[in-house]
């Protein structure tokens, strides 16, 4: 049990939200989901969304969750789930913002403008809309793997310029060639709310973001580069769950283990160094995959005690 994980993802009074983002395979969908469950449990309202496009929400929980409206989760009260499709999503902003590159395009003809990637766009706005409008004690993010979910963090931030540029040139152009400007002054409202929140995002009182991460070479380093890209964005990091670490009770004696578990040891001490201002928690290996509420009760009382 980690006391300082606890702590740090433990909402006080307002909404919190927890992410949890890594590459591909390390345990994002299990602590994610064990996280939510161990609050649902301890009766705080709760949502897991997931912005992977696969099915691991459903799979987990057996039940069909999909992405226009929270499901509620059997035999766990408490909570909700919702799998936001970035194929499936159809942002407002997106529509938006189309209008205006088609117009502008219209009117300047070809490639002026590249078009963002409608995908992404569309997937953060439905992401935007469940930070306006908070609803329940915590919203447990699952996110895709580290580099998409960059891209969808930083997007905004390309676009912030984009669109201030568009719509302050834009306006005075949208009445030289006679379009319409009421799509602008849309935009500038989504700008607003995707400013919003992304303050939220930065709010270390109100969203905590953790990286997992298993105990070997690449993964250090591309936590590392993703603690950056995020700083960069002005999204402090502030917890690394360490998965999948053989503990020195299940070696008894077999060499292969023992071998592996020591190359772990040696990879957790360099985790412990350099990420030593970050909250560390760490999560054994188990003897089974974790792909029900009973086993993903016993990954949360493992991370949060009973
Ligand atoms: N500590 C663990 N012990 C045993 N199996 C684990 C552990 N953590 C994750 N797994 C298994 O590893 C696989 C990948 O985990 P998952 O959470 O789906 O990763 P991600 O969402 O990052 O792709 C799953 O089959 C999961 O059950
Ligand atoms: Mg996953």
């Amino acid at each position: 049990m980690n006391e300082e994980l606890k702590r740090l993802t433990s909402p006080n009074g307002a909404t919190k939200y927890l992410f949890f983002g890594g590459k591909g395979g390390v345990g994002k969908t299990t602590l994610a989901t064990a996280t939510a469950v161990w609050f649902a449990d301890h009766g705080y309202k709760t949502t897991v969304v997931s912005t992977d496009p696969t099915v691991s929400l459903s799979a987990m929980f057996g039940q069909q969750i999909g992405g226009i409206t929270r499901v509620p989760i059997r035999h766990v009260p408490n909570l909700c789930g919702l799998n936001i499709n970035p194929n499936d999503a159809r942002g407002v902003f997106q529509q938006r913002l189309n209008s205006v590159i088609g117009q502008m395009t219209g009117a300047f003809g070809g490639d002026v403008i590249s078009t963002p990637c409608a995908e992404e766009m569309a997937t953060f706005d439905q992401f935007v809309s469940f930070l306006e409008e908070p609803d329940g004690d915590v919203i447990v993010f699952d996110t895709a793997p580290t580099g998409k979910s960059l891209r969808e963090l930083a997007m905004p931030f390309d676009w912030a310029g984009f669109l201030q540029k568009q719509i302050q040139e834009g306006e005075k152009l949208a009445s030289l060639m006679n379009m319409d400007g009421s799509s602008f002054q849309e935009l500038e409202r989504d700008k607003q709310r995707y400013d919003n929140a992304l303050n939220v995002l930065k709010d270390r009182s109100s969203t905590t973001f953790a990286l997992v991460l298993l105990p070997e070479r690449l993964p250090i380093e591309e936590t590392q580069s993703a603690i950056s890209g995020l700083d960069r964005l002005g999204i402090p990091v502030q917890a690394l769950v360490v998965n999948q670490c053989i503990l020195p009770e299940v070696i008894e004696g077999n060499r292969f283990l023992a071998a592996r578990a020591n190359l772990q040891a040696r990879y957790v001490n360099e985790i412990d160094t350099r990420f030593a201002p970050l909250v560390r928690a760490r999560l054994p290996l188990l003897d089974h995959d974790v792909s029900d509420a009973t086993s993903l009760r016993q990954v949360s009382e493992l991370l949060y005690g009973e």
